[in-house]
């Protein structure tokens, strides 16, 4: 008989009916739907979805079920994740670092498009098939992202250049991408990046089928939802000023955009010290809330009671620790609570589906590892 995982109306009932003693995600297949939908209809290309960012197999599901048929992957076993969840859908493997035994693994699991960035590692791929596709990542110091991306990946444009005319020389379909940086804020990065590409495909000679402009679009971290569409169209605009009639075909890779909104992470209050300007919660950095480590303390944040109910107290800020051992378990300061706020109480953290439970780690017997499935997400509907 096939099970059907229970589905609660929302975090909060969840909460009351379970007081759960371990931090929870909880999953809206509606908001990833939504989520889905947006990109596909506002995004001008293809639109692929990069498993790093949670590769949980309900996310992967309802995805193909909202249409997306193509993957971003990093390794044999993203890859594995993504023919578990569709036996067609199609993957770009656009990790520039491979071992050997990993590009045999792309190469049995038929990945469409291959990214590289140096030339010893396109020699390295000399075994994949001359009808697939290879995008020559390049990298500018541009800004406008949470951190720098180009400092790890990423050709310089003069050697990108040399690398587009080899892939091109060496009968593979040649292609360009990059990565302006995670949670992007300006669009002029794309804009940026975008005509650099056409005067690498200039001084290489070489014309592109198809254009990948990263993942790196922003998620809502404030409670003001980022204007998506305001980056789509001047990542259209600025193809069309670029290449004209010579347009490639483009392509995008969100993760964190795609997935944040969908999830919120609920981490029970261990207890209060120092009248409750210091926190321990049962999560922290080495579990779900790694990311915050990285992108700063979120604007939103709510406290729920044993009951299900909002805390409504003023906010003032706290010390937050996670549950683990190691002193640097701990939150950036400020973290805003309710005056109310009680040990046993829940802090729901909204927008946490990327980089969480793909990144926790079970460090000293805590870390994420249930997800309840519900409807709505703290009485948010989708925007
Ligand atoms: C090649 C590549 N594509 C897409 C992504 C997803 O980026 P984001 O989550 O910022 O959209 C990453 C993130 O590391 C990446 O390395």
């Amino acid at each position: 008989m096939q099970h059907i995982p229970p589905l609660w109306l929302d975090p909060e009932t969840h909460l009351a009916r379970r007081t759960p003693d371990h931090p929870i995600l909880y999953f809206s297949p509606r908001v990833l739907h939504h989520v889905a939908e947006r990109f596909q209809a506002g995004f001008g290309g293809l639109v692929t979805y990069a498993v790093k960012a949670n590769p949980h197999p309900a996310v992967l599901s309802n995805l193909v079920a909202a249409g997306i048929n193509a993957f971003d992957v990093a390794s044999p076993a993203e890859m594995e994740a993504v023919r578990t969840a569709s036996a067609e859908a199609v993957m770009h493997y656009n990790n520039p670092m491979r071992s050997r035994e990993e590009i045999d693994a792309g190469i049995k699991y038929d990945v469409a498009s291959w990214s590289v960035d140096e030339l010893s590692e396109l020699e390295k791929l000399h075994a994949v098939p001359r009808s697939k596709e290879i995008a020559v990542r390049f990298a500018l110091p541009v800004s406008g992202a949470a951190y720098d991306f180009g400092s790890k990946f990423g050709a310089a444009p003069l050697e990108a250049v040399e690398l587009l005319k080899r892939v091109a020389a060496e009968g593979w379909t040649p292609a360009l991408c990059f990565h302006p940086g995670t949670q992007c804020e300006d669009e002029a990065a794309w804009v940026e990046y975008i005509h650099a590409a056409k005067r690498i495909v200039d001084a290489a000679g070489v014309p592109i089928a198809r254009l990948n402009v990263g993942g790196g679009f922003a998620a809502n971290r404030d409670g003001e939802a980022p204007d998506l569409e305001r980056v789509f169209s001047a990542i259209n605009l600025a193809t069309q000023e670029a290449f004209g009639a010579q347009r490639p075909q483009l392509i995008c890779e969100p993760g964190r955009a795609m997935v944040s909104e969908s999830f919120t992470l609920a981490a029970r209050i261990k207890g209060m010290r120092k009248g409750g300007e210091v926190i321990f919660l049962n999560d922290g950095i080495y579990g779900g809330l790694v990311d915050i480590r990285d992108m700063g303390l979120p604007g939103r944040v709510e406290v729920v009671n044993a009951d299900g109910q909002h805390r409504q107290g003023e906010r003032r800020p706290r010390v937050v620790f996670g549950p683990t051992c190691d002193s640097l378990d701990r939150l950036p300061d400020g973290l805003p609570l309710p005056e109310d706020t009680r040990t046993g109480d829940y802090v729901l953290f909204p927008g946490l589906g990327a980089y969480s439970s793909a990144m926790s780690t079970q460090f000293n017997g805590y870390g994420l590892s249930d997800v309840a499935t519900v409807i709505e997400l703290s009485g948010q509907q989708p925007k």
